[in-house]
């Protein structure tokens, strides 16, 4: 039988309206199957974290596995939280998940990778760190690393990671997605999508043939120019054909604007607090 999926957004940068959910900025799905409960990312706080799974009762005694999308602390910043609340699940990440990330704007340079050590992990998780894709269960994988494709998804210059002494440009090599084969088609869960959304999906198209029934998180399109937006609507509807579309995080206004005036219904978003069924 086909793989049933439960997908539920635990932490957002918005939240689901007429409820008590609390946004932060962050990103944390909760996704249930059978056999697994997997989070994929852990959000910035466990506060918040923490109350909105109170608020739609789960349990994150249950965890088996944690899949971190990348380093950056809205995605990993609860992770000492949420290792104390699983019972040694297996966590799962690109071999850079512990390299020293920070940012510089306007002079200042900020912190902005996994707040916890590696040894504080392997602690009270069984670590797989690899740059391949990684089947987690039934209809269920973490995408390998994703090659760069087109001149519009590049990096941002003042996110740096550290080489040596030094630190250079980050090119967020450790940026992965979650695939999950639901029924007749595939579901695409993004963290920020550092990677860059076409070359995610040129990435998932190589591997899995089946249609695209939905694309699920933050595309990182906050500062993308009219040109990109126009191009990368034109690639999902020309190359994907993606059935649903459920956007948040660092998509960013503008772009949920142009994706909605794009594909009108076929646009949601997926705020704190929302559950989806595939
Ligand atoms: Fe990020
Ligand atoms: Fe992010």
């Amino acid at each position: 039988m086909a793989e049933q999926f439960r997908i539920s957004c635990l932490d957002d940068d918005s939240v689901k309206v007429f409820n008590s959910f609390w946004a932060e900025h962050g990103l944390c799905f909760l996704v249930e199957t059978e056999e697994q409960t997997v989070l994929f990312d852990v959000g910035t706080t466990g506060t918040v974290v923490g109350h909105n799974a109170q608020l739609l009762k789960k349990d994150l005694s249950e965890v088996t596995h944690i899949v971190l999308s990348h380093a950056h602390y809205d995605h990993t910043g609860s992770l000492d939280w949420a290792l104390d609340q699983t019972r040694n699940p297996v966590l799962i990440a690109d071999t850079d998940l512990f390299v020293e990330r920070v940012s510089r704007r306007e002079g200042a340079t900020k912190q902005t990778g996994v707040p916890v050590s590696r040894e504080r992990v392997e602690a009270r998780a069984q670590l797989v760190l690899t740059e391949d894709m990684f089947q987690i269960g039934e209809g269920m994988y973490l995408t390998g690393r994703i090659p760069r494709e087109n001149q519009y998804e590049v990096a941002n210059p003042k996110m740096l990671i550290r080489q040596g002494d030094d630190f250079s440009a980050d090119s967020f090599l450790d940026d992965r997605s979650l695939i999950l084969e639901a029924g007749e088609g595939i579901v695409v869960l993004l963290g920020c999508c550092h990677a860059g959304l076409v070359n995610t999906m040129n990435y998932v198209r190589k591997h899995f043939s089946a249609p695209i029934k939905a694309i699920i998180g933050g595309t990182h399109l906050l500062e993308a120019s009219p040109e990109q937006m126009t191009w990368t609507i034109q690639e999902l509807k020309n190359k994907f054909q993606p059935e649903r579309m459920y956007f948040n995080h660092c998509t960013g206004f503008n772009a949920l604007v142009t994706f909605r005036n794009a594909f009108g219904e076929r646009l949601q978003t997926m705020p704190a607090g929302e559950v989806l069924e595939f």
